[in-house]
């Protein structure tokens, strides 16, 4: 069996609206695996355009989520941050992979079912070959790895899927230029810490999301400290006081919501919030939320505001990681094109 050099990436769209959802969800566990790993964080900026994007505001949430990851603690010099525009090797072997990929496997994705809704005619091309750009995105650096959220779980199985086919397909081709015998990692999903899927201030049963009409329903990263107290003192909750076991919270949406907020701002579990917390109105756990989310999220608005601010600072960042991934990206594609009989 050939062995991969582990190896960690992950991707953010850039949508605007960069909400708690994501740090806590995504971004916050990729700081964390940079301690032991090596990792490659991407803007997916060609994803994003999958579903309509004005050109007026697409640069700008580039540059959002790039301050994002800078603000919360990626470090750009030790591990590789970029944009996925900037290196084409990933739409190159996203065309190879449309044509490895079944019509069938893609039109089981129950993302696109979502996204496209009830007029399917209507979607664009790239939202249905929207799982194959995300497989070459991860395949053109091998990578062993990807954290990912339960809604990207069908996606990354339709990546080992690619790989696989690719692998068998291409087998006798891989053997004769001396790939060993399979040229793609079979990649697995990364699971740090407990699943934090975190739901609309106004609303516990629905996920906090970049596109609910209520400002109040969500946290966003560049919310300044008043705002963000604000949204917590406002946010929707119920009469009782917090109960002492995981049953009960668990029939509170609204209250499990929050709490499971300060369990993740303050990395501990519901439990020992539950602990320290039981019994508690939400005019005494309020406070102690507002203050800790303050703490945690304001140096990081404060950071992103900062970064912002010189647009040509991000831009170079983003350039010089264009470059390592590049570096790469283009000795697997060039591998590929081998295998499949392109000329050089
Ligand atoms: N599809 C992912 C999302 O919407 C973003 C993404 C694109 C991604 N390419 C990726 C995530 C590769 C992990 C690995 O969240």
């Amino acid at each position: 069996m050939t062995t991969f050099p582990e190896r960690v990436f992950s991707g953010v769209q850039p949508t605007g609206n960069l909400h708690l959802g994501n740090y806590l969800g995504a971004i916050k566990k990729f700081v964390a695996l940079q301690e032991n790993h090596n990792c490659i964080y991407c803007v997916v900026d060609m994803h994003a355009i999958t579903t309509w994007q004005d050109p007026k505001e697409l640069s700008g949430n580039i540059r959002e989520v790039t301050a994002a990851f800078i603000a919360s603690g990626i470090d750009p010099e030790k591990h590789v941050v970029f944009n996925q525009s900037q290196v084409s090797e990933h739409a190159e072997l996203a065309w190879i992979f449309n044509c490895v990929a079944r019509m069938g496997w893609l039109s089981r994705m129950t993302q696109f079912k979502d996204k496209a809704g009830k007029d399917r005619e209507k979607a664009s091309v790239g939202l249905f070959a929207y799982p194959a750009l995300m497989a070459a995105d991860i395949l053109a650096y091998r990578a062993t790895h990807v954290p990912v959220g339960d809604d990207q779980k069908q996606h990354l199985e339709l990546t080992r899927d690619i790989a696989q086919k690719f692998n068998n397909d291409f087998r006798s081709s891989i053997d004769e230029y001396g790939y060993g015998d399979q040229f793609f990692p079979l990649t697995e999903p990364l699971i740090e810490g407990p699943a934090t899927r975190v739901m609309s201030l106004r609303d516990g049963s629905k996920k906090m999301s970049k596109s609910d009409p209520s400002d109040l329903s969500r946290i966003v990263l560049t919310d300044d400290r008043d705002t963000i107290a604000k949204k917590f003192r406002k946010a929707k909750t119920d009469p009782m006081p917090l109960p002492d076991n995981l049953d009960d919270l668990r029939a509170r949406p609204e209250a499990e919501n929050l709490v499971n907020i300060y369990a993740a701002l303050s990395e501990t579990s519901k439990e020992a919030v539950l602990a320290e917390f039981a019994g508690f109105e939400f005019s005494k756990f309020k406070p102690a939320l507002v203050e800790m989310a303050v703490e945690k999220l304001a140096p990081i608005s404060g950071e992103m505001q900062r970064l912002q601010a010189d647009p040509g600072h991000i831009d170079q960042i983003l350039k010089d990681g264009s470059d390592k991934a590049r570096e790469i990206a283009s000795i697997t594609l060039g591998a590929v094109k081998e295998i499949v009989g392109f000329i050089k």
